[in-house]
């Protein structure tokens, strides 16, 4: 079986102390046994949410990271710096990244290197426009996503990967791709994983779904064959939110 995820991603909200509250709220909820929990904070609060919730199963994840080692990149963290403050796993290629910070696929490929170099975890997200869509170009735009930043790895890299499929048009626009299409999608991204490496290493990397998942569509969306999870950004600021939604499957 999968391992189960729900991930979120609070790109750039929750403050110090807003931060400190979330998780004083989180540790006192009965977590699903069977569910891996994640979440994002900023850079600036890595450290705290780290050290905060050391004794807990929730794990800290960073949103980005750069795909150099060191050096003078004005504004930009590094894996080792992540690492250094206990966080093993990064969020690459979120969409955001893509469209305002114009990272392509071939600089999100350096950035996939770089962090399993420093032998750290992936969510590594995938996703089409709109107009992608309205165009039946998201098959092709995907399949492209996935070959040009993951297809390079080898078999036991995988390992190491969670993907994350997010439509943009569904990204913080209230609008949520309907559990057929998530079903759909998931099906090519595993389909097109197996062909290229083997149905083995398909069948166990678990893929989320991301956009627009609230507590009311979590369980509908969750219940498709190859979701495996959830990548949540609005929904995951608030922790009752995050645990209904937990507790979807
Ligand atoms: P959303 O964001 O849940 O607010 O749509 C999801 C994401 O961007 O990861």
């Amino acid at each position: 079986m999968r391992q189960q995820i729900v991930a979120g991603n609070w790109k750039m909200n929750n403050d110090m102390a807003e931060t400190e509250m979330f998780l004083v709220q989180l540790k006192k909820q009965v977590i699903p046994e069977d569910v891996s929990l994640m979440i994002a904070p900023a850079f600036t609060n890595l450290n705290h949410a780290f050290q905060s919730v050391k004794d807990h199963p929730v794990t800290i994840v960073a949103q980005n990271m750069h795909q150099s080692d060191k050096g003078a990149f004005t504004g930009e963290v590094s894996a080792a710096m992540l690492k250094s403050v206990g966080v093993k796993t990064v969020i690459l290629g979120h969409s955001e990244r893509r469209s305002i910070f114009k990272e392509e696929n071939a600089v999100l490929a350096e950035k996939v290197n770089t962090a399993l170099i420093h032998d750290m975890n992936i969510i590594f997200c995938v996703g089409e426009t709109l107009s992608h869509r309205e165009t039946d170009d998201h098959f092709n735009v995907i399949e492209e996503q996935l070959e040009q930043s993951l297809f390079h790895l080898s078999q036991a890299n995988w390992k190491q990967l969670i993907i994350a499929y997010e439509p943009v048009w569904a990204i913080g626009t209230g609008e949520t791709a309907t559990p057929d299409q998530a079903q759909e999608m998931h099906a090519f991204i595993r389909k097109t994983i197996a062909e290229k490496y083997s149905s083995n290493v398909a069948n166990k990397v678990s893929i989320l779904y991301g956009g627009s998942v609230k507590p009311k569509n979590a369980a509908e969306i969750f219940s498709q064959k190859d979701v495996d999870g959830g990548l949540i950004g609005g929904a995951s600021l608030d922790v009752e939110n995050f645990m209904e939604i937990a507790n979807a499957f």
